[in-house]
């Protein structure tokens, strides 16, 4: 394991908008990884903020007929319902418009300025006479210079694909007026990213082993090395106003920082604040965040998307070595892929069909996400594919069928029969086959997956132990132990070897599946904390009752939520402006009865006067049913898990007022009830004792 103290964070989100699933998906890889470090025991301070410079954000706010304060501030506030949704948990939020940004922004300009690395120039560039500002090329549009297409960018043709610049469109206009752009020259800032001494320390700083993928580090190579028109630019660094921004400083002119020269010192904003507001003093840091940042053992790590590369790679770290000490050099960018939603790719503005709000407004498990992200992430900086089909079925049958199973057939048997004790196992007895055991010995490499974000084989390995202990399960036939009293310690022990795995697997996914943990924790063991990863070597010896953890996902909710029909209303507590309206559609969707369509089963408690195999059926027995003031017959498919002779006498339910239905070996007079679930065995329902044949269940 890596020594130090790790400060952990994700790139930072525009602020004029709400978090698409891109977000969510950097967030839950970062959160995943960071809450492994701490169950290893690691300090680790994750921050986040708010992007909020910029020109774009500046006319949103125009726009929206708001201050750029009030409008980043009302995005700042919508941030906590899906990071607290989706367990993701940053131990600090912060803005780029902040005292701290200002200052950190204006100490690192002055000191790159001092390093002789900070320029100015005059550039031509177009003005929108109407608006009264500059106009970045995303602003100007008119004829392209080679093919005449109308309606083009100023940075590139749409359709015949030349890349010019803006001065060069025949017909300009702003976007923002309408009014035809003038040339005018301004003095700019520029970094000297180009200078020897930046080139020198980049090279080393990109070619430290294990700093980069190498797929990123040669990427930044190749933008290093370039030559002739791709030679490494020097880099513009200050904006005219108007502009939504911190000032440069120490000059009487009105000009600002461009936005991303802010933006990545926001990381060290949000982490300063973070410590003078004491909160990593909680977390059991005593120093100051400068005594911190200095600290050679200190890891500096950003987790960023693919798009966001050159920033991260070049500038980023170049800015923070030649400030100097208290900064530091990031020791890892760890980039991701884009998320796709069944192949589509995600427009950063506008997101993907799935919107994380609507996700939770539905009520889906933010877990069941967060399971479904871990299995399809590598370290690779792939793209992954959010297809509803494999969700629903890795969801369903890996994350509940396979892993959520195994304590919910055991914990049943444990209770009933040994009031939740579970077998001491000598050494012995716990040899390679056992599957806690099994769980034991896999932990080395799956705590190595994660240190090297390979949570897809994390997975794949947590559901091959699952898969293990669900098939020794399987073939001990507990069911048919539980009848037998001379076989009662082996029952005890097969279910305490699948309790015991279920135990193993909670602390190895823990790190995914968070809150599932800390009800297994607390609920299931009684502990009076969260797991840690040194858990993997505790066996617990009883268990409390085993409350349901996690249900299966329902086609029907993927559906509602990659369809953008509006919600019902009482599923949608947390939008205030959600559409009240109520389809007919919707409330099939709920899938609720009302108390009056209940009424209409008549349940009754019955007693089993007689049960009899039937001659010619696998699965049936015959039973006769003493339902108070008559008797009657029902055919039940319980013969596998029941000998007739054990049933006589007991209690169940019965549905009386089904209709008779003829079978091939007689007529059946009702039905009775019983659970069952993927595994083998079906379990009939009983009433306390006290219950009176022919009583009402309600
Ligand atoms: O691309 C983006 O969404 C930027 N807001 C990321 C900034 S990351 C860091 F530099 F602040
Ligand atoms: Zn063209």
């Amino acid at each position: 394991m890596p020594h130090g103290k790790l400060f952990v964070t994700t790139a930072l989100p525009y602020a004029n908008g709400a978090f698409h699933i891109g977000h969510i998906m950097e967030y839950i890889q970062a959160d995943v990884w960071v809450r492994f470090q701490r169950m290893r025991g690691r300090e680790v301070h994750f921050v986040c903020a708010d992007d909020a410079h910029g020109a774009p954000i500046m006319l949103a706010a125009e726009k929206a007929g708001k201050t750029p304060e009030a409008f980043v501030a009302e995005i700042a506030r919508g941030r906590k319902a899906y990071l607290d949704g989706f367990h993701i948990a940053f131990d600090h939020w912060h803005s780029t418009h902040s005292p701290e940004n200002t200052a950190l922004s204006q100490d690192i300009f002055r000191r790159l300025k001092r390093a002789g690395l900070i320029y100015t120039r005059p550039i031509e560039q177009l003005y929108d006479p109407a608006k009264g500002m500059f106009l970045a090329d995303r602003y100007v549009k008119g004829e392209c210079p080679r093919c005449g297409a109308p309606e083009q960018y100023g940075d590139a043709c749409e359709r015949c694909g030349s890349v010019y610049a803006a001065t060069e469109l025949k017909n300009p206009y702003s976007t923002l007026s309408g009014a035809r752009p003038v040339l005018r020259a301004s003095e700019h800032y520029f970094f000297r990213l180009s200078d020897e001494r930046c080139k020198r320390f980049l090279r080393d700083w990109i070619a430290t082993p294990g700093r980069l993928q190498p797929q990123v580090a040669n990427k930044a190579r190749e933008w290093l090395e370039g030559e002739g028109e791709r030679a490494l630019a020097d880099w513009d660094i200050s904006r005219d106003p108007p502009y939504f921004g911190i000032r440069v400083p120490d000059i009487a002119e009105e000009k600002y920082l461009y936005v991303w020269l802010d933006a990545p010192i926001g990381y060290l904003a949000a982490l300063k604040h973070y410590f003078d507001t004491g909160k990593a003093r909680a977390r059991g840091e005593p120093r100051s965040f400068e005594e911190f940042l200095a600290d050679p053992q200190t890891r500096q790590i950003h987790f960023i998307g693919k798009d966001i590369i050159y920033f991260h790679t070049l500038f980023w770290p170049a800015m923070l070595h030649f400030a100097g000490l208290p900064y530091r050099v990031p020791d890892h960018v760890w980039v991701h892929g884009f998320i796709t939603v069944s192949g589509d790719k995600m427009s950063k503005s506008r997101g993907t069909g799935i919107d994380p709000l609507r996700y939770l407004e539905l009520g889906m498990n933010p877990e069941w996400l967060r399971y479904y992200i871990a299995a399809k992430l590598n370290a690779n900086v792939e793209d992954l594919d959010f297809s509803p089909q494999d969700f629903v079925a890795r969801v369903n049958s890996d994350l509940v069928g396979k892993y959520v199973n195994i304590a919910s057939r055991a914990a049943g048997f444990l209770e009933r029969h040994f009031d939740g004790r579970l077998y001491d196992f000598r050494p012995d007895q716990l040899g390679a086959q056992h599957s806690a055991a099994a769980a034991a010995a896999a932990s080395a490499q799956i705590a190595d997956d994660y240190e090297q974000r390979e949570f897809g084989k994390v997975v794949r390995e947590a559901m091959r132990l699952a898969d293990l202990a669900n098939q020794r399960y399987d073939r001990a036939r507990p069911w048919e132990l539980a009848k037998d009293p001379l076989r009662r310690e082996e029952l005890h022990r097969v279910c305490s070897e699948a309790m015991l795995a279920f135990h193993a697997l909670t602390v190895l996914l823990a790190p995914i599946l968070p809150a599932t943990a800390a009800r297994v924790a607390r609920e299931l063991f009684g502990m009076r904390r969260d797991f840690v990863w040194d858990d993997l070597e505790a066996r617990p010896a009883r268990i409390l009752p085993y409350r349901h953890l996690l249900t299966r996902v329902q086609e029907r909710q993927l559906e509602t939520l990659l369809s953008g029909a509006p919600l019902p209303p009482q599923a949608a507590p947390a939008r205030p402006a959600a559409p009240a309206q109520q389809t007919g559609d919707d409330r099939a969707a709920a899938r609720e009865i009302t108390i009056d369509e209940f009424a209409r089963l008549d349940l009754r408690v019955a007693r089993i006067v007689k049960a009899e195999a039937v001659e010619g059926a696998d699965k049936l027995l015959k039973l006769t049913l003493d339902l108070g003031d008559h008797r009657r017959t029902v055919f039940a498919g319980i013969k596998s898990s029941y000998a007739p002779e054990a049933l006589e006498g007991r209690l169940t339910v019965v549905v009386a007022n089904l209709a008779p239905r003829k079978m091939r070996f007689g007529v059946s007079e009702g039905m009775v009830l019983a659970a069952s679930g993927d595994g083998p065995g079906v379990f009939l329902l009983s009433a306390d004792e006290g219950a009176q044949p022919g009583m009402k269940v309600r």
